[in-house]
Order: structure tokens, then sequence, then C-alpha cells
């Protein structure tokens, strides 16, 4: 076995989720995902898909009426996208991964903005490649802050990739437009990739309900050098679908880097996967046309969620916590708790409260504990804080 597979961590969510193993009494907050089943009429579109008997293999680059229907959403949200940019793949870390073996092999330098989720920073470690990382820091008030000036000073000519994940998969940290740009401008001269986690755009609370998030696409140019990684899991509902999408350059039309970048990925879809499943991508297409009516109303229950949550942990006594403008997880500390994965293992088992430990997404989490609030019930939020509550009264 090569040496970086046995080197990757193990999932330190599952080594607390396996402390509660066999009780039913757990509350769980410690997935990405919400309690909630995916829309109906995403489920019928896969059932009818089926029962018309498309069970065969499709194009490597996801079915072309999916890909237009892609593009047009990606247009309603940041304003200009062509089909031609659209690949199809089967999750939103099936995109990261296919971008990461695009670009990065044995020893290329990535830099990655963290802490993150840790499938972002395990994907170039198993290909080989160097992980430099720069940390968010957290403020007084608990928010997580990024230093530009550390960041850029980090991109150098010989820096292949940065990794940014914005919304912010623990932390909640957004970009600004500013920011983007900046980075972009950085990463022309250096020549460096930019590969944008952007799979939380729309759980965003920072503008009017169901408005996206900063994207790189609003500042970017067509052929510049942008990966942008999304997943139909978050805003749809559909984490047990597996199915995702990439925006690839483009420009000089159709040929140049993007249609070279394109082609490639055809290639490696059919190496990896070779295509997404018929009757998911089916529903992927039932998805889009009712995201107009459905993405808002969830945002609208993920923010009602978000506000109960974080008025409950910041009424608890010593613990810091911040509104997070993105995403659907609260990222709170609680002072004098140093080790977040024997906390977390200690709230599963004395009081049944299951959190991911801030250490799963990095040496600085460590301290820190997440909390998904994607819970269509408030009172399940309310029992948890109750438990918690409980637990630092010991
Ligand atoms: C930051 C981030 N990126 C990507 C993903 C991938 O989502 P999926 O593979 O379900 O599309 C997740 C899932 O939790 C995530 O948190």
């Amino acid at each position: 076995m090569r040496d970086a597979i046995r080197a990757l961590p193990g999932s330190l969510i599952r080594e607390v989720a396996n402390a509660g193993l066999g009780r039913d009494d757990v509350l769980a907050f410690w997935f990405g995902e919400s309690d909630e089943v995916t829309p109906q009429a995403v489920r019928d579109a896969a059932a009818a898909s089926l029962a018309r008997g498309e069970t065969f293999y499709a194009h490597n680059l996801g079915l072309p009426e999916l890909r237009e229907a892609i593009a047009a959403y990606t247009r309603g949200l940041h304003g200009s996208m062509d089909a031609a940019r659209i690949a199809v793949t089967s999750s939103g870390v099936s995109a990261l991964m296919l971008s990461m073996q695009l670009l990065a092999g044995p020893g290329d330098e990535v830099v990655a903005v963290v802490p993150v989720w840790p499938n972002l920073t395990a994907q170039p470690a198993i290909l080989g490649a160097q992980v430099r990382r720069v940390a968010l820091r957290p403020d007084a008030a608990g928010a997580w802050r990024l230093d530009l000036d550390e960041l850029l000073a980090a991109v150098t000519p010989r820096t292949r990739v940065l990794l940014v994940n914005a919304p912010n998969n623990p932390t909640g940290w957004t970009l600004s437009r500013d920011e983007q740009a900046a980075m972009l401008a950085h990463c022309r001269r250096t020549g460096t990739w930019i590969v944008a986690d952007e799979v939380y755009e729309r759980l965003y609370f920072g503008g009017r309900t169901g408005q996206a998030a900063p994207s790189f696409l609003d500042v970017a140019a067509p052929e510049d050098r942008l990966l942008v990684a999304q997943s139909f899991s978050k805003s749809f509902l559909m984490t047990g679908w597996r199915l995702g999408w990439l925006v690839l350059p483009g420009g000089a039309g159709g040929a140049g880097e993007g249609a070279e970048a394109m082609a490639a990925m055809g290639k490696l879809l059919e190496f990896n996967s070779s295509c997404a499943p018929v009757f998911v991508q089916r529903g992927g297409l039932a998805a889009l046309a009712i995201a107009d009516d459905f993405v808002p109303g969830l945002v609208q229950r993920l923010q009602a969620g978000r506000d109960r949550l974080l008025a409950g942990l910041q009424a608890l006594p010593g613990v810091q916590a911040a509104m997070p403008p993105g995403g659907m997880y609260a990222f709170f500390r609680v002072p004098g708790q140093g080790d977040s994965l024997a906390l977390a293992k200690r709230l599963v088992v004395e009081q049944g409260l299951g959190l991911a430990p801030g250490a799963a997404f990095g040496p600085e989490g460590e301290g820190w504990l997440r909390w998904c609030f994607a819970s269509r019930d408030p009172a399940r939020l309310d029992a948890g804080l109750e438990r918690l509550a409980r637990a630092l009264r010991l």
C-alpha cells in the first residue's frame, strides 16, 4: 500500500459516532445533512426514469439537457454560463477529487484555507501533492477571519492550486467579492489554479433570502484558471443521491486551455465513474426545475434553526459562538475544554448529544465543536441545547 494512503487520518466524526453506537437516545447533529427528505418532485422524476427503463450508460460529461439546465441555473445566479463548461459528477466530493486529479500530482503544492472539511485536504494528499495550510482565525466573538495578505504571500509561482471552501464547513466563513477579486488577480500573476468549493453557496444568510453567496464566478472571466465544485446535496436535500457538477474554464471560442481541460475531464470521468446514473440525473433536472420555489423556503427554515441554536449557545455562560453567515453549522468553543475529541465523546456517552469535534477539520479547529442546525424540528435543537447545558454544569 502507498505511504500516502497509510498516513491518511481516520474520520474523527466517525470515532465520536462510534462512541454512541447501539444507542437510540442520541440526538445526532454531527453529520452535514438535514433531517428532511428530498423533495417529492425529485424522487418522482427518478422513479419515473427507472420505470421508463433508463438503466444504461450515458455521456461522460452528463446528459446534455442537465448540462443545459445547470448552465441556465448558474446564469440565474451569476449572470453568464455556457453548458459547454459544465461537467456532471457523481457528487460534490467527486467533483473535487476530479479537480485534484486534473491539476495536482506528486510534489505539487496546494495551498488550502483551513480549517476545512477534511476531504478537501485529504484528496491532494492521496495524489501525493503537498498541502500548505493557511489558517482562518477566530476573533474575540468567535467569528472566523482570513488574513488576506498572509494567504496571498503563501501563494507563489510554485503553487499549483489554491483551494478555498466558502461558505466554509465548519466555520461558516464566507468570502467577500473584494477578497475573491484580490485572490484571482494574485493567482493570475502566479499562474495558480483556483479550486473553489461552493457547495454551500445557496445556504447563505447575508443577502435576500435565496440569494447566493459571493462566487468566484462573479469576478472571473471564462478563460481564468478556475474550477468551481458544486453539489445537489445541500441546496436540494439530495445527500444520498451523489450528484454534483464542475464548472470548468471556457472562452477562446471553444479552443484553448478551457477546451483542453474539458476534454481531459471527460477522460477522467470515464476512468473514475464513467457517468452519473441517468435516473439520478433526472432527479437533478427536477430539482433545478423547482429551485426558485424550493430553495428560498429551505434557506428560511435553516435560518430559523441557525437563529434558535445560536441564541441558545450564546446564552450559555462562557460559550463562544458567532452567527455564521453561511452554511449549516454552528462552530463554537467552550473555554477550558481544549480536547474537542474527548469532549465530543463525553457529550455522546454522558448526555446523548452528538456533535463533531473541531479537530476533525484540522489542528486549527481544536478546542471547537461543530453542530449542524439543519433540523426540521426546533424542539430537537432545544433538547440538544439542554443536554449541552447539563454537561457544562458538571
Ligand atoms: C465543504 C464541502 N464540500 C463538498 C461537500 C460534498 O458534498 P457531496 O459529496 O455530498 O456533494 C461537502 C459535504 O459535506 C462539504 O461539506
